[in-house]
């Protein structure tokens, strides 16, 4: 198994571009088994969690070609299995959302219940309920969920909690349903409304996408796409980090400032210079980091998925922060990997009280998941020596080459192939 090895210390300086948006692709390409025409997506990143998107789409009969641009023709679904079987969902808990448009389009459909993951139990609760809401037949056998539905009605839906994944599986099995559907507390993110623009481009009726409201009005089918991916917001902000604590200057090409105002916030406020240019965002790292207290929420709140990569900003602080994780129960993995580099973080129920600055000095750590993986190179960059970080693919899952690209900036990272795991 490949590993990471960082030599800490460089301060980045130069110019980076930010790749398309991982989360965003993944739901843009499950849209694709809505229509029976095929549709071509755009500015997508090479990472190993749209390939499994991509072979889950095989899997259910669709051609799928190209990697940077991706042609997806699902003339084949109607006679594939329906199904997502328990080898992809494990692999990616995002497989889950097949599940509306299968349902919506072909009126049945089987999917594998996902189960724990990493970062805690992550049910799909709300999805099933939503998906009941409109008129789907349920019922839970062997590990797998069966989902009926002749033609699904619209109806209107309360989600329990805010939900990404939920929120676009009952989008789209509603754009295909008889009727008007009003969706209420949905989440609000990005994802939510990239997905919304290619519903639309496919003759979806859509309203209130990025408000806690969504109306949609049912049509009888939907055309292909031809979508460019909107670009990563936390792919931008771990760079931002990584310029931030390494008193770099980097410019973020591209970088979705107008989906970063949070994380944007809590680096202005650690004293770290955010320059909005007609590129993209210019990061320059400060002599003195202050410390900040953070707590993630749904958008337009700060993201989990940045959480990782802001402790190590705090870790360089000058002061005691908190940090508070709201949405996921188990994300404080990279905790000990980071104390192992020389962080004195302590960690309370669902916060974390981070005591900078801290000299870290570079250890073997191993990744537990995506963003942890994230912080952890994070932290090699700064961290006085060596450090290796073993079990890179996750970092793979979300992060396109990332060796390179720092390595690009001034940063003495490589990848070693093959190491042990
Ligand atoms: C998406 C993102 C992930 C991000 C997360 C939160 C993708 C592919 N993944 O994941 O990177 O960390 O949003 O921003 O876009 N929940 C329930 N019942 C449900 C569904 C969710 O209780 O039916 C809970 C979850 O356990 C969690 C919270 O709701 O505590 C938020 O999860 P959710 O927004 O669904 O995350 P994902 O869509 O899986």
């Amino acid at each position: 198994m490949d590993k990471i090895v960082i030599e800490g210390r460089a301060r980045l300086k130069g110019r980076v571009r930010i790749h398309g948006a991982k989360n965003a692709a993944l739901l843009v390409q499950c849209a694709a088994l809505l229509t029976d025409a095929p549709s071509r997506l755009r500015h997508v990143p090479k990472l190993s969690d749209i390939g499994t998107m991509s072979r889950l789409l095989e899997y259910l009969g669709c051609g799928v070609e190209g990697d940077r641009t991706i042609a997806i023709d699902p003339a084949g679904v109607a006679a594939g299995p329906l199904e997502a079987p328990y080898d992809l969902v494990k692999t990616m808990r995002a497989s889950v959302t097949v599940m509306g448009p299968l349902l919506a389009r072909y009126g049945r459909c089987r999917v594998s219940l996902p189960g724990g993951c990493a970062i805690g139990a992550r049910p799909i609760d709300q999805h099933l309920k939503g998906l009941e809401a409109l008129g789907a037949k349920i019922t839970l056998r062997h590990g797998y969920v069966d989902l009926k539905a002749r033609r699904l009605k619209g109806g209107s839906f309360v989600f329990d909690t805010v939900t990404v994944g939920g929120t676009q599986n009952v989008m789209m099995a509603a754009a295909l349903a008889r009727g008007t559907s009003r969706l209420e507390n949905v989440a609000r993110e990005p994802e939510v409304m990239e997905l919304a623009t290619v519903l639309v481009k496919m003759g979806a009726r859509i309203s209130g996408a990025g408000t806690s409201v969504i109306e949609i009005e049912g049509v009888d089918a939907l055309e292909g796409f031809d979508h460019a991916v909107v670009p990563d917001r936390i792919e931008a902000g771990t760079m931002a980090v990584a310029a931030a604590i390494t008193r770099g200057d980097v410019l973020l090409e591209d970088a979705p400032v107008d989906h970063m105002h949070a994380t944007i916030a809590k680096l202005e406020e650690a004293g770290v210079t955010c320059q909005v240019e007609r590129d993209g965002m210019r990061v320059i790292g400060p002599d003195e980091i202050k410390p900040i207290d953070v707590s993630t929420r749904p958008y337009p709140g700060f993201a989990t998925d940045m959480q990782a990569q802001i402790m190590v900003l705090t870790l360089c602080a000058q002061g005691q922060s908190l940090i508070t994780e709201t949405i996921f129960e188990n994300r404080f993995m990279h905790v000990p990997e980071l104390n192992r580099m020389g962080g004195d973080i302590t960690v309370q129920g669902n916060s974390a009280v981070v005591r900078g600055p801290c000299k870290l000095s570079g250890a073997e750590v191993m990744a537990t998941d995506l963003r942890a993986s994230a912080s952890l190179v994070l932290a090699g960059l700064v961290a006085e020596g060596k450090t290796e970080i073993r079990r890179v693919y996750h970092l793979d899952r979300g992060y396109e080459a990332i060796e390179k690209r720092l390595r690009k900036l001034g940063a003495n990272v490589r990848r070693v192939r093959g190491g042990k795991a």
